[in-house]
């Protein structure tokens, strides 16, 4: 595989910056990348027929890709010229006993307009496809987000031979409204945003705007990295006349089944090889939506597409073959395609807990956690909630509430662990577990379209999916051998999905759907892992750069 490029460093910031951060990094021996991201508005025009407002990184949509190897140390200076607070977070970067660089409202304040903040992380023990994306105010919806790629080191060897090159692929859903009328029309309680008006593959809708083209050569093996950094919709990816060997799920790498297409859902990445065994000529790299269930807002979602190239070399002609068939529009299809994605036992490389347990299935729980969704009305206004509560952001992030004592910001446990019938209402929950627990969640359903949850600093293993209600029974088809470890999974309409995970990583840590309107009103929560012996072998201290705002606005670091 090739390296990651050089990192654009300037040498004397970098002599500075090291001397800040080789006391709170645990690999200050690891190589250091630094980046300086120049956040603005700046106007696109994805669909080649409406240029808007969109959200810049150093004049880019998509932003920059980063591109470093496992272990190095990433140092990204953000500087925000937008006219609103802004925050990135690191989709899948599992920001090991560093929870203060994750990004999100309830770890860090936001970045204010004509203001910066450096994140300083390692990625560690990773390797994978993952991307970023802002967290706040619905920016995601104008841009900001771009992938990110973890080479492996030299001598760690992954499962498949190096592809010829590889090919990142950003797709998701867009609108024609601008980031702040649609938070407008979220913060106005009517309910969930309507459907989206395009799909986009690496910033473009074809065949309007031009579309992105891959080019490679006959007889050689690509990989495709695959992302959906959209707000709400799931899609399935296709290449007109060939084959997708998947070789890695959210940075694991699972068994190299062979599929016709692969469905994303939304906060998900995959990779997968093609080999480019056909004759030289231009084929369809396809992206549509999936519907799966019918939403109430809107009766009938329209069946977005987007389309890229995959030309070979010396090709340029349209290949005379059919293009590829979207697959069969229900859940089953779907459903046994995320069942047939499992782990490889026998490949090594980055694995969901570092001290590579392959034996999950016959470790004990310590609780489970069945969280159901829902879309109560709260004081006239719709929201998103879990197991009833909906999740109001604080004035302070938690991760400081916590650190210094803060009191009632936190409704500590104030989410109950199944649901329990009570009013809806909002609150600010953290679940409080234990370093070392090993957990047993379920994403409960009881609604009509499809939705998508995360968990930040991990990776789970998805023991099961199934329609209908959970109960305990439904443990005893559980894939307690071979499941699939990812950090996002789907929940199909009125399904469940079950999930285990080794809770090894502390912090405070956003459990959240990933659909971003739902996010936006409340679907999420937080979870605290933590243990009273503090050390920093289990969990760095407050950054000497980190902002304090709100009530910790002031005090010392
Ligand atoms: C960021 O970009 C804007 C617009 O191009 C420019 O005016 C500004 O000087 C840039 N800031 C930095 C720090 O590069
Ligand atoms: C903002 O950037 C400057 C360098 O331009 C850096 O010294 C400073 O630490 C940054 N601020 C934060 C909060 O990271
Ligand atoms: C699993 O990984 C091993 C070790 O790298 C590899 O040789 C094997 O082909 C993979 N198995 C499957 C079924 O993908
Ligand atoms: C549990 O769910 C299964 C499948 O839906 C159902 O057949 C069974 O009756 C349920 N068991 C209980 C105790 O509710």
């Amino acid at each position: 595989m090739s390296p990651p490029p050089a990192p654009a460093a300037a040498v004397a910031l970098a002599a500075c910056i090291l001397a800040v951060t080789a006391a709170t990094l645990a690999g200050a021996d690891d190589p250091y990348r630094f980046f300086t991201w120049n956040v603005t508005y700046g106007t696109i025009n994805p669909l080649g027929t409406t240029p808007q407002q969109g959200i810049l990184i150093n004049g880019q949509f998509p932003g920059p890709r980063i591109d470093c190897m496992t272990n190095d140390n990433l140092i990204v200076n953000v500087i925000n010229n937008l006219d609103e607070p802004f925050l990135l977070t690191w989709n899948g970067i599992k920001q090991r006993k560093n929870s203060w660089q994750d990004g999100v409202l309830g770890t860090n304040c936001p970045i204010p307009p004509g203001s910066n903040y450096t994140y300083k992380f390692q990625s560690k023990d990773q390797i994978g496809s993952f991307f970023y994306f802002p967290s706040v105010a619905l920016h995601r919806a104008a841009g900001g987000f771009g992938s990110f790629n973890v080479f492996q080191r030299p001598q760690i060897p992954v499962p498949y031979s190096p592809p010829a090159a590889d090919f990142t692929l950003l797709v998701g859903d867009w609108y024609k409204s601008g980031h702040k009328q649609l938070r407008q029309s979220l913060d106005s309680g009517a309910g969930e945003l309507l459907p989206p008006d395009a799909l986009l593959i690496n910033g473009v809708s074809s065949p309007a705007a031009a579309p992105a083209i891959f080019v490679g050569d006959q007889g050689k093996t690509y990989l495709f990295r695959v992302s959906n950094v959209g707000m709400k919709t799931s899609f399935n990816l296709r290449i007109q006349g060939h084959q997708m060997r998947l070789v890695e799920v959210e940075g694991t790498h699972p068994v190299q089944n062979l599929y016709d297409s692969i469905d994303v859902h939304v906060g998900q990445s995959v990779a997968f090889l093609v080999t480019l065994d056909q004759s030289p000529a231009d084929y369809a790299v396809v992206a549509s939506s999936r519907r799966f269930g019918i939403s109430p807002a809107a009766s009938s979602p329209a069946l977005l597409t987007a389309t890229a190239t995959l030309r070979y070399t010396g090709g340029g002609a349209p290949a005379n073959i059919p293009m590829p068939a979207p697959p069969p529009e229900g859940i089953d299809w779907s459903m046994n395609q995320a069942r047939s994605f499992r782990w490889n036992l026998t490949a090594s490389a980055a694995r969901p807990n570092p001290q590579g347990s392959f034996h999950y299935g016959g470790i004990a729980t310590s609780r489970t956690m069945v969280l159901e969704s829902s879309a109560p009305a709260i004081a006239g206004q719709r929201r998103f909630a879990v197991n009833g509560v909906s999740f109001v952001v604080p004035d302070t992030p938690l991760k400081l509430v916590d650190n210094y004592n803060i009191a009632n910001v936190i409704g500590w446990d104030s989410v109950p662990a199944r649901p329990d019938g009570a009013a809806p209402r909002s609150g600010t929950p953290v679940v409080r577990l234990n370093l070392h627990e090993f957990v047993e969640v379920v994403f409960q359903s009881t609604e009509s379209e499809i939705q998508s949850w995360h968990l930040d600093g991990y990776d789970f293993w998805v023991v099961g999916y199934g329609n209908g209600q959970w109960n305990e029974s439904q443990r005893t088809t559980y894939n307690l051998v071979d499941a699939q470890a990812r950090h996002t999974v789907q929940v199909y309409p009125n399904g469940w999905s079950a999930i285990l995970v080794s809770l090894d990583n502390q912090g405070m840590w956003n459990l959240r759907s990933a659909h971003w309107d739902r996010q936006y009103l409340g679907q999420q929560l937080y979870m605290r892992v933590w243990t009273p012996q503090q050390s920093f072998s289990n969990e760095y201290s407050i950054p000497t750069n980190a902002i304090l705002c709100g009530r910790a606005a002031g005090l010392g670091h």
